[in-house]
């Protein structure tokens, strides 16, 4: 059973960049043994829409909707990070922003 949270911004600037349909999707394509949590801003607002998968403390950037079947097959299901989204602040080996 999985423990893990995924917090997923709903502040000012990772609203206006779709933060609110990544909520939305990660609510309705994610098992319940995930919990999906809103959060405020997490400082990275350029970025956006920020999402961060706990207690891997693994950082996602520029999530859209459309990236949240991958993270969740990918990364919930199997812990493999999607690279491709990774903030490069927090992973800068694998990012390529
Ligand atoms: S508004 Fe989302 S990180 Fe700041």
């Amino acid at each position: 059973m999985s423990s893990k949270q995924v917090l997923v911004c709903q502040h000012h600037s990772c609203l206006t960049q779709g933060a609110s349909e990544v909520l939305a999707a990660f609510l309705s394509q994610v098992s319940s043994d995930v919990a999906i949590v809103p959060i405020g801003c997490q400082g990275q607002c350029h970025l956006g829409a920020t999402v961060r998968v706990m207690p891997d403390e693994v950082w996602y950037c520029r999530v859209k909707p459309q990236d949240v079947e991958t993270i969740a097959q990918s990364h919930l299901q199997n812990d493999q990070t999607v690279d491709r989204l990774l903030h490069p602040r927090f992973h800068p080996t694998y990012s390529t922003p």
